[in-house]
């Protein structure tokens, strides 16, 4: 059986109490922790940027993935793998050069993950699929957390998913946006096998850990 992996995201964390969001969401038996970073360009939103990464890398020893929602990305990648970052996720739609920037994230020793938005075809990642070590399907607009699941994304993690079997068996599938107990066991049985959470993780009225506990409950019943 596959395995499920929680990734949360800090954006939706009490940056007051950063350091001990983290621990509990490490405590509830999270994955890896999701570093969502906004530039207000590419997404209508500014949120953080390297001095988060790298207090993120001091609070923990888990992976951090850094979602870069930024335009450009590949001005930026040294600068995230040195500030901690263990995965570097771009996006398809700012990357004209997708494949010169997955390269360059490898030659930094990062695991190269793209994500594609809502409306962003999965076949835009036909040419690059085999550099992937990470595919992330937005299942919201990209920009904010709290957002509705968008169930018209179910079947591009199915279509994703029979790529991969084929062509690169080992690139996990992400989902990213509107992700809790009512959504993660879709999104779960359609392929997918790493759950970015902010909202139900960080906003868990019982804590992060519980938050956490709450959806891998789900998704190993
Ligand atoms: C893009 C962000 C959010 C965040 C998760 O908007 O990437 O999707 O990580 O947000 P929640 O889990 O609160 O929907």
């Amino acid at each position: 059986m596959k395995q499920g992996k929680i990734a949360p995201s800090i954006l939706a964390a009490d940056f007051l109490r950063l350091g001990e969001e983290i621990a509990a969401a490490e405590a509830g038996g999270a994955d890896r922790i999701q570093l969502d970073v906004m530039d207000g360009v590419f997404v209508p939103n500014i949120s953080f940027g390297i001095p988060i990464v790298q207090a993120t890398r001091r609070a923990t020893t888990l992976p951090l993935e850094a979602h870069l929602m930024i335009v450009q990305p590949e001005r930026y990648l040294a600068d995230f793998a040195n500030a901690g970052a263990d995965t570097i996720i771009v996006h398809q739609e700012v990357s004209p050069h997708l494949d010169r920037t997955l390269h360059a994230i490898k030659e930094l020793g990062k695991k190269a993950g793209v994500a594609i938005n809502p409306s962003t075809p999965v076949a835009m990642l036909s040419e690059v699929i085999e550099l992937l070590d990470l595919a992330l399907v937005m299942t919201v607009n990209p920009g904010f957390g709290g957002q509705r699941f968008i169930p018209g994304t179910l079947h591009k993690i199915r279509q994703l998913r029979q790529i991969l079997d084929e062509r690169n068996p080992a690139c996990e599938i992400e989902v990213d946006g509107g992700i809790d107990e009512a959504t993660i066991r879709a999104a779960y049985d359609a392929g997918a096998t790493v759950f970015v959470a902010g909202t139900a993780v960080f906003g868990h009225p019982e804590g992060a850990a519980e938050g956490v506990r709450g959806l891998l409950e789900i998704l190993h019943r």
